[in-house]
């Protein structure tokens, strides 16, 4: 059993909390139909617990005409027949639990498909007793000051329905109407939606598009008090009937706004760290700590039991929404050389390709990610280096079929390779029959390899998910070190960020009489005293040391 308590419904679980993101359709396909499924991921469930991973996070799963990946749903309550039954989620976090894997979902609540039977029947016209779920309006000027988010492919925040011929009101795509938070049976119901998959075991929620579930005119309907107020319920709710499952927000938000998202921790206990994740990008290409350190010293404390999901990549675009004009201009410059690659106001590409598929700083980026505070998400594929394909549409270029082994399909499904839904990744220089599970496996030298020990390593620390951070002074600026601490350890990390050696000295005196040990066991370093203690680093290299008494 997992030292992390599982097996008592120990709470807190998210701060120590390594996930694992999948994508049902693209992980493994059982069916032999070319798209993956529930069973598939069972099959899997065992490569993805040799990763040292604590939790999956399965995106959208319940019924959806898959305009969106599922974000579109069509029924709250049911799986989506192309990737199994409730019978088979059951079978998966049953066996998910039986590893001290959790399992977390994305719960869709900001908007249904135009095809959820609400919707249907909202459109009969005002006396459906579903018409006031969704927002409507005669004119398509109302909340001008509304930003559009998939500007790519929309043009306004409201969509015409010549049925009640009227105009209703939607954040992302047309087909995606806004649920009316303003109308009380909306809420019961999405509390409802919860409690049905808590009844089923589900560890906790992955809530999608949080800010956006009210609208008042002279706002930008953005991080509204009534918002907020909503998410309080949901996270009451969990309080009183579910303790020891959570709440995990994505809301895109600079600091300032998505800081409220933990209230007092009485609302969510972790939220994505939108603001750090480009700072990453921009610190690794320019060779320079500030943005990083930026990154983290402007985000203010957050309450005691909550905890960052920290990532670099996912299923959508790169976003750039959370840095200034000019950085988002210098990352489209060095990372979406080809047009093709910008979606909305992003990247669309995964890990490998945006880093020149040079494992030396993929691996520092992952280092960096597990020793910052914040518990990391990993994108599946990205552990083993995954090509993308930036010729097909919207985000579906990082969302191809999972590499298992060089044989058909890349072992994801052995359907007719013209049936997959999406080709597998053919380009020369990442095809699967060289970048997939099995090979990696079999070369020690591999990125796989690596993440699975540097997982162990951080699993071995509390103070790599608990503990306090602190940025030294380097003058170095291609150089960044930080300490964190809990209770009696230390920790210092030391991290390269430039493709040159680099030297440094690091002002230790506080810790004068320590011996830098390297994690997983090297004692070869020289005591700390209270002269700069000097290291040289090789290129993007990281370093991670405990202090210790000698
Ligand atoms: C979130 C999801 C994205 C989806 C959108 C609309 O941003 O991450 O994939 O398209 O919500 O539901």
């Amino acid at each position: 059993m997992s030292d992390l308590g599982f097996t008592n419904g120990a709470s807190h679980w998210h701060h120590d909390a390594v996930f694992y993101q999948v994508y049902v359709r693209g992980f493994k396909d059982s069916s032999r139909d070319g798209s993956g499924d529930l069973r598939g991921l069972i099959e899997k469930l065992d490569y993805i617990q040799s990763l040292g991973v604590s939790c999956l996070w399965l995106m959208p799963i319940v019924r959806s005409p898959l305009r969106d990946d599922g974000y579109d749903v069509s029924d709250f309550l049911d799986i989506d027949p192309s990737i199994g039954s409730l019978a088979d989620f059951q079978q998966l976090t049953d066996a998910a639990h039986q590893r001290d894997l959790r399992v977390i979902t994305d719960l869709v609540i900001s908007h249904t498909s135009d095809q959820h039977a609400w919707f249907q029947e909202a459109r009969q016209g005002p006396e459906s007793p579903y018409f006031h779920y969704y927002v409507w309006s005669d004119r398509d000027d109302r909340f001008p000051e509304a930003r559009v988010i998939f500007a790519d492919t929309e043009h306004s925040n409201w969509a015409w329905d010549h049925k009640t011929k009227r105009y209703y009101w939607h954040r992302f795509f047309s087909h995606q109407p806004d649920l009316n938070y303003d109308h009380p049976p909306v809420q019961e119901a999405i509390l409802d939606v919860m409690r049905f998959w808590l009844d089923l075991g589900i560890d906790g929620f992955r809530v999608d598009a949080v800010p956006y579930l009210f609208e008042r005119e002279g706002t930008n309907c953005e991080n509204l008090p009534e918002t907020h107020a909503f998410c309080k319920r949901m996270r009451r709710l969990i309080d009183m009937e579910y303790p020891g499952r959570i709440l995990l927000a994505e809301a895109n938000q600079w600091p300032d706004d998505l800081l409220p998202y933990f209230g007092e921790g009485d609302e969510f206990h972790m939220a994505f760290n939108f603001p750090l994740m480009p700072r990453l990008f921009l610190a690794l290409r320019r060779e320079d700590s500030r943005p990083l350190i930026d990154g983290i010293e402007n985000l203010p404390a957050i309450p005691h039991d909550c905890q960052w999901a920290t990532f670099l990549r996912n299923h959508d675009e790169l976003t750039l929404e959370m840095v200034t004009d000019a950085d988002r201009d210098y990352l489209y410059s060095e990372y979406a050389r080809d047009p093709r690659m910008k979606l909305n106001f992003g990247i669309r590409r995964r890990l490998a390709p945006l880093l020149d598929h040079d494992q030396r700083r993929i691996q520092l980026l992952y280092s960096l990610l597990f020793s910052l505070p914040g518990a990391p998400v990993i994108y599946y594929g990205d552990e083993i280096g995954m090509g993308d394909n930036i010729y097909l549409g919207d985000r579906n270029g990082v969302r191809t079929p999972m590499q298992w082994s060089d044989e058909r399909n890349a072992g994801f499904s052995s359907a007719d390779p013209s049936m997959l839904y999406q080709p597998v990744i053919a380009d020369p220089l990442v095809h699967y029959q060289a970048v997939n599970v099995e090979a990696q496996l079999r070369s020690p030298a591999s990125l796989l390899h690596w993440l699975r020990h540097q997982l162990r390593l951080r699993r071995s620390q509390p103070l790599l998910s608990r503990g306090d951070i602190r940025f030294l002074q380097v003058t170095n600026r291609s150089v960044v070190a930080f300490t964190r601490s809990h209770r009696d350890a230390i920790g210092l990390f030391v991290h390269n960020l430039s493709a040159a050696v680099q030297p440094v000295h690091l002002e230790l005196a506080a810790y004068a009489g320590l011996r830098p040990s390297q994690f997983g066991g090297n004692h070869g370093f020289p005591v700390i005293t209270t002269e700069p203690y000097f290291l040289n680093l090789a290129p993007y290299e990281p370093l991670w040391f405990l202090l210790e008494p000698v």
